[in-house]
């Protein structure tokens, strides 16, 4: 299947943060509306800080947002380097999202036992309405990383030996984060030009594996795109 990247460029990391904080917004009030609720997977990383931040500004039907983790580091649930503690501090703590919409990864547990739990507890949920993603330095996303395998029919990965500290972590596989109506990427900084560069060149990447059906979008800044 031909992957659809759709590249969007932006000046500013403010500017990508706003324009997928408008995007999603958007995308929510018309999921609402017609089936009900909204079902978005949050990235990790540092990058969707700004973006989660913006959200939390908004009035909006909280009520209806379904929350759930791309990946999860093995930490304890109150660790400063937990995803799930920056999407808090940033944005659900500060909105009125219920608690049983949001399900945060137990990556505090033995991590078979909680990628088992998380799959029993995302599974009633699929497809999703949106999953957001970064990218690191080394075209890795989620907790994919380069020149790991994974068993392609498993749902949630127990991550081993991941190069970006710490070693263990929690993953949605690429089968999984590709079940979603809408796919977008959050890329900034100069720091992932070379990723980008051998993503536009068609190299493969754990950003490549990632093939949900409308195919992906790429919102990025003018310092990831070298310009
Ligand atoms: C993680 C993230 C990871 C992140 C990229 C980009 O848990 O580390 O899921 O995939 O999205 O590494 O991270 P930055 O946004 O910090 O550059």
């Amino acid at each position: 299947m031909q992957i659809i990247n759709n590249w969007f460029n932006f000046e500013t990391p403010e500017r990508v943060a706003q324009a997928v904080c408008d995007d999603i917004l958007l995308q929510a009030e018309q999921a609402i509306s017609t089936r009900g609720r909204f079902k978005m997977v949050l990235a990790g990383g540092s990058s969707p800080a700004m973006l989660y931040q913006l959200l939390s500004q908004y009035k909006v039907d909280w009520s209806k947002w379904y929350i759930f983790y791309g990946d999860e580091r093995c930490l304890p649930p109150d660790h400063p380097d937990r995803n799930s503690v920056m999407a808090q501090q940033a944005w659900l703590n500060h909105v009125d999202i219920p608690a049983n919409q949001i399900f945060t990864i137990a990556a505090e547990l033995e991590p078979k036992s909680a990628a088992v739990q998380y799959q029993q507890q995302i599974t009633p949920f699929l497809p999703f309405d949106l999953v957001l993603l970064g990218m690191g330095e080394d075209g890795h996303t989620a907790s994919l990383f380069p020149g790991h395998t994974h068993k392609a029919e498993e749902v949630v990965h127990v991550v081993t030996h991941s190069p970006k500290p710490p070693p263990e972590r929690i993953s949605l596989s690429a089968r999984t984060l590709s079940t979603t109506q809408r796919l977008i990427f959050m890329v900034t900084g100069a720091s992932k030009q070379s990723a980008v560069n051998q993503w536009q060149a068609g190299e493969a990447l754990p950003v490549t594996a990632i093939a949900p059906e409308a195919g992906v979008e790429i919102y990025i800044d003018n310092a990831a795109l070298d310009l």
